[in-house]
């Protein structure tokens, strides 16, 4: 079986998986729309009091386990390896469309390289996005398909300090703007009003599982190739602060920007592609710092999306008992075909479904419910169905951090997971900040539930078809039958 070549690999492929564009423009933007300074409290107790245990526990089973999210659903129960598929087919749909954006940002950095930055209504109303997303995808897959060590890895070492590197330098060019410390107090004066309201928190516990990448099998795939008797618990802290870091950093470079040239901050990402454009064009040495602004998306954004393509790749893989390279060109075959339509409703072709663009509707349905659904399936398979003894044996004994982390992960997260997910449904409705796009239109409750519907269905069939044109056994293929 595969392994990292050593710690430091592993924590940057980790960091990679987390920092994504989730880190650069959703959190200052969410950040902003909540009480500013007084969001990090909830933000903070967020990452470290629910998505961190979920985190110990996930790379911990990977580690303990050595398999995929399905084998290791399979381990608890043959039944269970439905549900291990299931959350497959989310983190696969949530790859499709975020490859899109991952598109964008590519697009953006080599165009602004060779001309002057585009504007996003002339660059979506061209062939370009699907032309960049075909790329981000084949990129995406290029890199899994050499593997973890000379792919996965060896991408991370290089692009991750590179993010940091390069926003460590547009942060010191923030500090020499006018709007600075405008900035600076916009994102840090706190409004402690804002915390008595349910959906602020609901907001920061959206946040803070979607920016971890936790509860999706992404870091259990990738505890599977760590060495044995590491201190897990240490490697989730230095992941989360991580995490947070290159999130604030992300707000010290976007906002003196923003506060300079008069723009609205809490525009999301039409600020990235629509107005920072603007700006970067009336900055001194802009068009050097608008390439770097745009490399670093595409960095953080392509080491996230090959984490997700891991998992599938993993999970297909070890249950058809492919090549790896065989396996990756499937999956990202695959892939091309499921994210097209989004990439489709983002150009020329402006593909829609009853007046609602596709990748606004991919990310109404699986990106803003999928991943608490899935934490949720993840945190109450885990904790309540794995006997208590291998449990604790997992996380190194009854006494030690078991004690926090069992009834966290069996009572407190799934709870605040089923309550958050609720309020967001139910009142609904204009909540921009659980998009991963803010500013995506809300495209109604009822869409919402039969998107969800038609996008299990589809997938389903999409199986089956391709293991009955296989002419394989699909209950067998599966992993129903065989306990491997
Ligand atoms: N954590 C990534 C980000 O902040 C997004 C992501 C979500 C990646 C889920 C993998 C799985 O953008």
């Amino acid at each position: 079986m595969e392994r990292w070549s050593s710690t430091g690999a592993f924590l940057l492929a980790a960091i990679g998986s987390a920092v994504g564009i989730g880190n650069i423009w959703r959190f200052s933007t969410v950040l902003g729309q909540n009480g500013g300074g007084a969001y990090l409290i909830p933000y903070i107790i967020a990452v470290f009091v629910f998505a961190m245990p979920l985190m110990i526990l996930e790379i911990t089973l990977g580690e303990k386990f050595r398999g995929t999210i399905v084998s290791a659903f399979r381990r608890i129960n043959p039944r269970f390896v439905v549900i291990g598929w299931f959350l497959c087919v989310i983190v696969v749909l949530i790859l499709s469309y975020y490859l899109v954006i991952t598109g964008w940002t590519l697009g953006y950095t080599v165009l602004t390289l060779a001309t002057d930055a585009p504007l996003f209504s002339e660059f979506s109303n061209s062939l370009l996005p699907i032309a960049f997303f075909v790329i981000a995808t084949l990129v995406t897959g290029l890199v899994v398909s050499f593997g973890v060590n000379r792919g996965i890895e060896r991408i991370s070492i290089i692009l991750i300090p590179a993010c940091v590197l390069i926003l460590l330098i547009l942060a010191a060019y923030g500090t020499l703007l006018p709007g600075f410390y405008q900035g600076l107090t916009y994102m840090f004066t706190p409004d402690f009003s804002v915390l008595a309201d349910p959906l602020l928190w609901g907001a920061a516990f959206g946040q803070a599982f979607f920016s971890l990448s936790v509860g999706m099998g992404i870091l259990l795939t990738y505890g599977t190739y760590m060495k044995s008797g590491q201190h897990i618990p240490r490697f989730t802290l230095i992941i989360s602060l991580a995490d947070l870091f290159v999130a604030f950093l992300a707000g010290l470079v976007i906002f003196p920007i923003v506060f300079t040239f008069g723009l609205s901050p809490t525009a999301g990402a039409e600020l990235a592609f629509t107005s920072l454009p603007i700006a970067f064009a009336q900055m001194p040495a802009g068009k050097v710092v608008a390439v770097a602004f745009f490399a670093v998306l595409f960095f953080a954004a392509i080491t996230s999306t090959i984490s997700m393509m891991e998992v599938g790749v993993a999970a297909l893989r070890e249950s058809l008992g492919w090549s790896r390279v065989k396996t990756t060109i499937a999956v990202t075959g695959g892939i091309l075909l499921l994210g097209l339509p989004s990439a489709m409703s983002y150009s020329s072709l402006a593909l829609k479904l009853d007046g609602i663009k596709i990748l606004d509707f991919m990310d109404e349905t699986v990106g803003t419910l999928g991943l608490p659904v899935s934490a949720l399936l993840f945190s109450v398979t885990f904790a309540w169905y794995l006997p208590r003894e291998t449990l604790e044996s997992a996380l190194g004994g009854e006494d030690g951090i078991a004690r926090w982390i069992i009834p966290l992960c069996r009572y407190v997260i799934p709870g605040v997971l089923i309550m958050t997910t609720i309020a967001r449904i139910a009142s609904g409705l204009g909540i921009t900040n659980t998009y991963l796009l803010p500013g995506t239109r809300y495209i109604g409750l009822l869409w919402q539930l039969e998107g969800i519907t038609a996008i299990v269905v589809i997938s389903l069939v999409l199986i089956i078809t391709a293991c009955r044109l296989r002419g394989c056994n699909l209950r067998k293929r599966l992993g129903f039958g065989s306990r491997k």
